[in-house]
């Protein structure tokens, strides 16, 4: 069981805050300890899916291209299962709307997200791309448009694309599929120009989302750290805030915005 850590100081939470204020483009990368104080459990580490039934398979997509129809009837006969039902109830928490109102404070220029959840949309999130899809789309393998799942007959399996007639599939990107080309080089546009990293809720370890954060500190980036325990990414960055995000990330988002206001006094 990873130790108990010790809670962000005030003076490292000003120290990040100071970071981010100095920085031109700082953008955030985020992972499902995002969400986990909205009740939907991560992926490794304590309470993590993959570390109660270990990783899927890596081929999934494979898999689904093998049979589509068998596919999307076992997606839709998980609705109830451990991942799904948390997805179904979840609501944004404090850690989303503080990157929120980073944004709208004019800092934060945009937000990579591994999380399928929609939370960060919910939460009113306008520059962000979901690299990993969203649960509640349902996309087109040949023209790539999405739709909002509820505007897509399921009564015949697999459902065809009403643009272009494509396979239908959920836009959750599963293991083995190719991250959409759109999403991959809005990601790629906006490291490019980012000169730091907010990691948090990630234990990054799954690319390219991961290689985004330290593209930017080989670049001579600065990456802060948000997360409960060590991450992969944890040696290398230059700050590490640990507690849960929905704590930390408004703590930061206050501190940013008091050290702006007396900058502007
Ligand atoms: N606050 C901050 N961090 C937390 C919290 C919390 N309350 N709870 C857990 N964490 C941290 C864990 O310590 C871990 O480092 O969040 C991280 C979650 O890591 P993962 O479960 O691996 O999630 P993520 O990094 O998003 O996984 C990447 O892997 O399975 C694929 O597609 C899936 O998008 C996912 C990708």
């Amino acid at each position: 069981m990873a130790e108990q850590v010790q809670r962000a100081t005030d003076e490292e939470i000003r120290a990040g805050a100071e970071l981010i204020l100095e920085a031109r483009y700082p953008i955030a990368l985020t992972g499902a300890g995002m969400s986990v104080e909205s009740g939907i459990p991560p992926f490794r580490g304590p309470g993590g899916l993959w570390t109660k039934y270990g990783e899927p398979p890596m081929n999934g997509f494979q898999r689904f291209m093998a049979d589509p129809k068998k596919a999307w009837e076992e997606r839709l006969s998980k609705r109830n299962d451990e991942l799904f039902k948390p997805l179904s109830v979840a609501r944004p928490n404090p850690g989303h709307h503080a990157l929120v109102e980073l944004e709208q404070l004019g800092v934060l220029r945009f937000v990579i997200t591994q999380n399928v959840d929609d939370l960060h949309r919910q939460a009113g999130q306008q520059a962000l791309a979901e690299i990993h899809g969203n649960w509640t789309l349902i996309r087109c393998l040949d023209c790539t448009k999405r739709f909002h799942g509820d505007s897509i007959s399921l009564e015949v399996l697999p459902p065809v694309c009403p643009r272009c007639g494509g396979m239908l599939k959920s836009d959750t990107v599963s293991f083995g599929e190719p991250i959409p080309t759109d999403m991959l080089n809005q990601c790629a546009e906006h490291s490019a120009r980012a000169d730091l990293v907010i990691v948090a809720g990630t234990s990054a370890t799954v690319y390219p989302a991961a290689g985004f954060a330290l593209e930017v500190k080989q670049r001579g980036g600065v990456l802060i750290e948000i997360n409960l325990y060590d991450s992969e990414i944890t040696r290398i960055c230059d700050l590490s805030l640990r507690g849960g995000s929905a704590e930390v990330l408004p703590r930061l988002v206050t501190a940013v915005g008091a050290l702006r206001k007396a900058s502007l006094s």
